[in-house]
């Protein structure tokens, strides 16, 4: 009798499921051509450094390890990369691409399962191109899949070298490239899916280069396409992404591009773009439908937008989440904050990490915040500094108010009640609380507790002098 069959069966072309990837980021080559101090990869695109893009490219695909190869600058690489999933191997001097991943072989360990190997200096790659040379070795069970390229001048990328059946039999570096070659417009992205058995068997005979004294990564190609192994070169649907970094010039291309892809995702996904010319929108930021962004406008980091968000002429906002509709208004500042559902902020409000304002907060022109909580319907609409504090819901802070914050050695909280008014120029002297529904009078020093309901008052008592002023001005007489 037969068994019934439980849960879903195969069919019979269905591709086996296989182990998670394994990746190797290469990043020990000295990048001379960038003429800096700083190592290569930690050169910024959109705010984050070449290797943390492809690093997190990567980490996309939930690969089961991390392999980065670092060379003379490794503890700078480490301690950018502090706190993440990665190992490290060390490739120390560098001698080329292929030498690199031989050099990772310990870290990379042993067992089936594809091996991605990127190049550390690739910022634009995405999760679903690398996504789509795991599937496509898998589902054809193939040795090597690459990523290929047109570029608009394919200046001194490697060439992709194919058979009169257009199959990748090679790569050649520019400059090994025969004028013929040099012709060749697909060119090499440094983006490789291998089988764990086929990048053993390549790095066994990658030998060095004459010209360069390097061995080539480039090269497993051909020594595959000798062994008659099954290789595929996929062409990336836009080029952009593909593009590696070498010198300056290629570093602000690639920042430019971040640029208008940031543009492009954030029309896509529904939002007003007033000039995107002068907008920018970092690989991380999160956009909803309906936000509205004017000039200038940078968004940077985590930084989220829920629907119906508007940011004006030329705000930064920093790892910062907006809630549905909120206004942010012209020349604001802000970093690790949180802004609240239809909160107004600005022009000229700066929020420092660890501010956030709830719902219908207004905070105003030349009000700076660090480290506090503003609730519901709290005003702070001119020139205040609201520093560890947490300012209860519907208060009014009046123009000038500081909390005193800080005492040369140590920091201090401010707690104002719900519903408070605090006058203008006042100085609440931390640690101090203000009650519920209390009013501290304009120019008051608060230095001690003002209980719910209560007038706080420190102020030196006026004194009228009449007619003084017409007397100073008299003619003085001998
Ligand atoms: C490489 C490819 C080229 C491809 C291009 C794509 C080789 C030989 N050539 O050229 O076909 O078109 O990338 O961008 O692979 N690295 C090491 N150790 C080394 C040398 C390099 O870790 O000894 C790292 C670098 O830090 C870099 C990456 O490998 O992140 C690529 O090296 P790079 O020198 O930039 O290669 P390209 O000349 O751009
Ligand atoms: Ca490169």
């Amino acid at each position: 009798m037969k068994k019934p069959s439980r849960g879903v069966r195969k069919s019979p072309s269905a591709p086996a499921a296989e182990a998670a990837p394994r990746v190797v980021i290469l990043a020990a080559g000295v990048g001379s051509r960038m003429r800096s101090s700083l190592p290569k990869v930690l050169h910024r695109v959109a705010g984050r450094t070449l290797v943390e893009a492809v690093l997190e490219a990567a980490e996309g695909l939930s690969p089961s390890r991390v392999v980065v190869v670092v060379g003379t600058d490794r503890e700078r690489i480490a301690s950018t990369l502090a706190g993440r999933e990665v190992r490290f191997a060390i490739q120390d001097p560098p001698l080329g691409t292929g030498d690199a991943v031989a050099r990772a072989r310990e870290a990379i360990g042993d067992g089936d399962g594809p091996v991605v190997v990127l190049a550390g200096d690739t910022p634009l790659l995405r999760t679903e191109t690398l996504a789509r040379l795991v599937r496509l070795r898998r589902e054809k069970n193939l040795d090597l899949v690459f990523l290929s390229f047109r570029p608009p001048e394919p200046g001194d990328f490697g060439r992709v070298v194919r058979d009169g059946r257009g199959r990748a039999v090679g790569i050649v570096e520019a400059r090994n490239a025969s004028a013929r070659q040099k012709r060749i417009r697909e060119v090499n992205a440094g983006v490789y899916c291998f089988s764990a058995g086929a990048l053993a068997r390549a790095l066994a005979k990658i030998r060095r280069d004459p010209v360069s004294e390097e061995y080539y990564l480039t090269v497993a190609v051909a020594i595959l396409a000798a062994a008659k192994g099954k290789i595929e070169a996929i062409e990336a649907e836009d080029w952009r992404e593909a593009w590696g970094v070498n010198t300056r010039r290629d570093l602000a291309a690639a920042e430019e591009m971040e640029h208008r892809r940031g543009v492009e995702r954030a029309l896509d996904a529904g939002v007003t773009v007033l000039d995107p010319a002068t907008v920018r929108i970092g690989p991380r930021v999160a956009l909803a439908p309906d936000v509205v962004l004017h000039p200038f406008v940078s968004l940077e980091g985590r930084t989220t937008l829920a629907e119906g968000c508007e940011v004006l002429s030329f705000t930064r906002l920093v790892d910062t989440s907006v809630a549905a509709g909120a206004v942010v208004g012209p020349h604001c500042e802000t970093e690790g904050a949180k802004i609240g559902a239809r909160a107004r902020v600005g022009p000229f409000s700066r929020l420092r990490p660890g501010s956030e304002l709830e719902e219908d907060v207004r905070i105003g022109n030349f009000v700076e915040t660090k480290n506090t909580i503003v609730r519901k319907g709290a005003k702070a609409q001119h020139l205040a500094y609201l520093g560890d504090a947490d300012v209860g819901a519907g208060s009014n802070i009046g123009a000038g108010v500081i909390t005193c914050n800080y005492d040369g050695q140590m920091k201090h909280r401010t707690t104002i009640g719900e519903g408070a008014f605090v006058g203008t120029d006042s100085q609440l002297v931390a640690p101090v609380t203000i009650g519920k529904g209390a009013y501290v009078g304009a120019g008051t020093t608060v230095t001690q507790d003002v209980p719910d309901g209560a007038l706080a008052l420190s102020r030196v008592p006026q004194v009228n002098n009449e007619g003084w002023v017409v007397r100073r001005k008299a003619p003085k007489t001998e």
